[in-house]
């Protein structure tokens, strides 16, 4: 007989999807979080997991990314959601789950989505629960659970730079963890002046926004300057506290936030009395997650100031060319645009994306090292001319040597004039020899210089570049790159004016 775990924190929708499920032979078993659900996972197989997503401690994406690390493939997961939307799908199909199911459901749906799942071969479908797991007492698998969650909030800060944005990631997670009434997380500058605050409380929670300020303002600073954590596991116990924080009853913890430049800020937690409560033990994961949650922030910071650094420097080289040729400088301005409309079309990482906008606006740079004459003269060059006049790309990756943070800056500046067909300068390389960032920057570069001789707002014009462009795909240009930029830069002209399309093939 099939078991299926149904997992969420409303009764009556356990209880409904427990009757449909036994009425079709299944064996079914109920947790209310993700973590009850985490404890039956490591006791028993189950051929099928249904999880609601929005639930306290461990909501169902973070138990799908916990079931995919310790069990791969093995479990098919169905999500349920009152609330799907753009974020949510991708989300769940990157964590693996098996479907998403919007709520309120037709019964048919679930029906067939499980008959779906159940149908599903898995070569390791069946597979016996690790045994050691079984042998370990309850508070020692809890807190396996618990740190598995951890690494799991560790991972999903990693990717993140914004430092408001991970201080957000944080402390929702928290709570859902942790199944708090009130998450609060302060940051103070170097005099200990509230420099950010955050808050988080649960709908209906105990704790009100009024309670919240009197313990941001009060409590949370001198708690935080005398660098020590606190914990008062029952609230009611505490005339004296009572006294001067009329909370309701409950468990509460402050914990600083320190880095290696000292005090950052602290986080607050809370848990009405309903609720399983804060712990020492609690206290020592939050620690380790703030200690994460330090490191992570300074990190950010430095990467910040390094970027500043690296804007810079791009900036006083760009401003350098400007005033050597102000023409040159306005082009690469240009092609600079026309490379990002490719760089949108191949979805770049903003990493990527900003790489390629300073190669961009650089490319030209050697021609710093041309003579004022020849840099003017627009026609009639000589054949020494037109010699010195190639030299710019060597020029160029010469004076971004220096520059270590772009990879292959030197070589895309040095081949930004070869062609695709190997025609082009200063080493004849052809087809997908020549880096990628420099085909894309030879194709913005042509259509930058065409924009010169022809008037962009002219919808014939317009139609006329395209032409030329496309007679060059495979001899100057790299096709593929060239159809993603004509695709691209149309759909913007498409966007831009409600117009007759433009054709691109
Ligand atoms: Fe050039
Ligand atoms: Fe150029």
């Amino acid at each position: 007989m099939p078991s299926i775990l149904v997992v969420d924190d409303e009764k009556s929708i356990r209880e409904a999807l427990s009757f449909l499920l036994q009425e079709q032979g299944h064996h079914i078993d109920q947790a209310e979080n993700g973590l009850e659900a985490l404890s039956l996972l490591q006791a028993k197989h189950y051929d099928v997991v249904l999880s609601d997503v929005r639930m306290p401690r461990l909501n169902g994406i973070q138990l799908l990314e916990i079931i995919r690390g310790q069990w791969g493939g093995e479990i098919p997961v169905i999500l349920l959601s009152a609330y799907i939307n753009q974020e949510l799908t991708p989300l769940a199909q990157k964590a693996g789950a098996y479907a998403v199911i919007s709520k309120p459901f037709s019964t048919q749906t679930i029906m067939q989505q499980v008959s779906r799942a159940l149908e599903t071969p898995s070569p390791q479908k069946g597979a016996q629960v690790k045994p050691f797991l079984l042998e370990v007492d309850n508070e020692i698998q809890k807190k396996i659970l618990e740190f598995s969650a951890l690494e799991m909030i560790q991972k999903s800060m990693r990717p993140i730079g914004d430092n408001a944005k991970l201080l957000a990631e944080v402390m929702q997670h928290t709570q859902s963890l942790f199944d708090l009434d009130a998450v609060i997380l302060c940051l103070y500058d170097r005099d200990g002046n509230l420099q950010h605050g955050c808050r988080r409380l649960s709908q209906g929670g105990a704790l009100q926004e009024a309670d919240c300020e009197l313990l941001e303002k009060r409590l949370l600073p001198s708690i935080a300057r005398s660098q020590r954590s606190l914990l008062i596991e029952r609230l009611d116990t505490h005339p004296g506290f009572q006294r001067h924080y009329p909370l309701p009853p409950g468990s509460m913890m402050i914990l600083p936030l320190l880095t290696d430049y000292g005090l950052q800020g602290a986080m607050l937690l809370y848990a009405d009395q309903q609720r399983a409560g804060l712990t020492a033990e609690t206290s020592k994961t939050i620690a380790i997650l703030l200690n994460y949650l330090g490191l992570k922030m300074e990190n950010n910071e430095r990467g910040q100031r390094l970027h500043t650094y690296y804007t810079d420097t791009v900036q006083a080289l760009f401003a350098a060319l400007g005033a050597k040729d102000a023409y040159t400088y306005e082009h690469s301005a240009k092609v600079a645009c026309y490379a990002l409309i490719i760089a949108r079309g191949l979805q770049l990482s903003e990493y990527e994306f900003r790489n390629l906008e300073y190669l961009a606006l650089l490319h030209d740079i050697g021609k710093v090292a041309l003579p004022d004459e020849l840099l003017h003269k627009k026609n009639g060059l000589s054949e020494e001319e037109v010699k010195m006049w190639q030299t710019h790309p060597l020029a160029g990756a010469g004076i971004i040597a220096s520059i270590k943070f772009i990879p292959g800056a030197c070589e895309v500046i040095r081949h930004h004039h070869e062609q695709y067909d190997g025609s082009g300068y200063p080493d004849g390389l052809k087809g997908r020899e020549i880096p990628l960032y420099a085909r894309i920057i030879a194709i913005a570069d042509g259509f930058a210089n065409l924009t010169e001789t022809l008037a962009l707002h002219n919808r014939e014009a317009q139609k006329q570049m395209i032409d030329v462009m496309m007679r060059d795909s495979g001899r100057k240009y790299d096709p593929e790159m060239l159809k993603i930029f004509i695709q691209s830069y149309c759909r913007i002209i498409l966007l831009d004016r409600k117009n007759t399309p433009l054709t691109a093939n």
